[in-house]
């Protein structure tokens, strides 16, 4: 018997609790060795508490393996403020988005995002982006100091505006941050069995930083012997993706680059409802499907679960126990292929229930008394 995994269940806001329960629910057949223990996030925590990752939720992420993430609703600062329980007003709290505070405190450096085509198995490619620093690393200026200023006084737009109206965000790249995200790139293309790693920048006009990058992917490489590598240009990634999704394997891209490919990814799968992410450090983890809380449709059990069941598919991967996985994987290709039972975002009109169920029953051994009728 495996040991054990204890995970922590954060079902969150707006249609993230009817996914989780839902794909759960449907998990069940597999009769896995989890200890599920659920915990609060978002924005009800939020109002009611001032803080939307409250303490005794941080205590259950450092006692539980890893975490599987509904979704959460983020809104401005100001509507935030303005939805504040009475007594918590004005007391200088800030909302700071949940996702943000989990990628940053836990060290969760890689955001994974698979993309495969669950109809027709023609591709089969991971999107990983850096977390934590680049063009998003938070140094972004708006009216300059004098050593903003000195550095772009040059250019001619900036000396037509002067320091006041130019504003300047700079991309971050260090050794420290650059080495640990190739090294997960090529152990996730060993692990999943993948041949070729592409390092997605832009190397025609971000020339130094790009060419840094690349020294240290060379550097690397050779430690993986049966993976190939490339350094492809981000817009003509943005290309090959949509009509060649089936040359990648793993593309490995800086954090803003990452951000458009993945939700590119998302689209190439077939949509929000199908999409699974994880976000990965060296001493943490949490699984979430791309999508948001969707408040529009929250309540109404019209949501997809795929994107759920497909998350808890990498969350059993990232706790080895790829057998499970790769049935949780079939299980949903089985029931996206037949369109019977899916909901009204892959043209169905099942409900989150029934299209989970239709999962569960898939996951039964065949001739058992529940199957889906097609
Ligand atoms: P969203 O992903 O929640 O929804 C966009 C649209 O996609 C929805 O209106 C719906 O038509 C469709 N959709 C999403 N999930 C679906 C599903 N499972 N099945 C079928 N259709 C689905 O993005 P939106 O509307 O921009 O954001 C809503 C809230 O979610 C915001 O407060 C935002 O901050 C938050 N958000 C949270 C994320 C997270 O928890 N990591 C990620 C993205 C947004
Ligand atoms: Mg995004």
């Amino acid at each position: 018997m495996t040991e054990k995994k204890s995970i922590a269940v954060l079902p969150g806001d707006g249609i993230g609790p009817e996914v989780v329960h839902a794909a759960l629910e449907a998990i069940d057949a597999l009769h896995l060795p989890l200890d599920l223990r659920f915990g609060d996030i978002g924005w009800e925590c939020w109002r009611e508490e001032g803080d939307p990752v409250p303490e005794r939720t941080w205590k259950l992420l450092e006692e539980t393996d890893a975490c599987l993430l509904g979704a959460i609703t983020s809104k401005p600062l100001r509507e935030a403020e303005a939805e504040l329980a009475e007594p918590l007003r004005g007391t200088g709290r800030r909302f700071v988005s949940p996702v943000v505070q989990l990628r940053q405190r836990l060290g969760l450096y890689a955001n994974v995002r698979p993309v495969s085509d669950l109809e027709n198995g023609a591709f089969d490619f991971a999107v990983i982006r850096e977390n934590t620093e680049g063009l998003y690393a938070g140094l972004d200026f708006h009216g300059l100091d004098d050593a903003l200023w000195n550095a772009v006084r040059h250019h001619p737009n900036a000396a037509a505006s002067g320091p006041d109206a130019t504003s300047v965000t700079l991309r971050l790249q260090t050794r420290f941050g650059m080495d640990r995200l190739l090294r997960f790139g090529f152990e996730y293309a060993r692990a999943h069995g993948h041949r070729l790693l592409t390092l997605v920048d832009k190397p025609n006009v971000l020339r130094n930083s790009s060419n840094f990058l690349r020294e240290r992917l060379e550097l690397m490489a050779g430690e993986y012997p049966e993976i190939e590598t490339e350094v492809l240009n981000v817009d003509a990634v943005a290309l090959w993706m949509v009509r060649r999704p089936e040359r990648f394997g793993v593309l490995v891209a800086e954090n803003m680059f990452g951000d458009i490919l993945s939700d590119l990814g998302a689209g190439v799968m077939g949509g929000l409802g199908l999409a699974p992410s994880g976000n990965i450090g060296d001493h943490g983890a949490y699984f979430e499907p791309v999508h948001g809380s969707a408040p529009g449709m929250a309540g109404q059990g019209r949501a997809n679960p795929m994107a759920m069941l497909l998350t808890i598919g990498q969350l059993l991967d990232h706790l080895g126990m790829p057998l499970p996985a790769g049935q949780l994987r079939e299980a949903v290709r089985t029931v996206v292929r037949a369109r019977s039972t899916v909901t009204y975002d892959l043209g169905g009109s099942a409900t989150t229930a029934q299209a989970a169920a239709a999962v569960a029953d898939a996951l039964r051994p065949a001739g058992s008394p529940q199957e889906v009728s097609a």
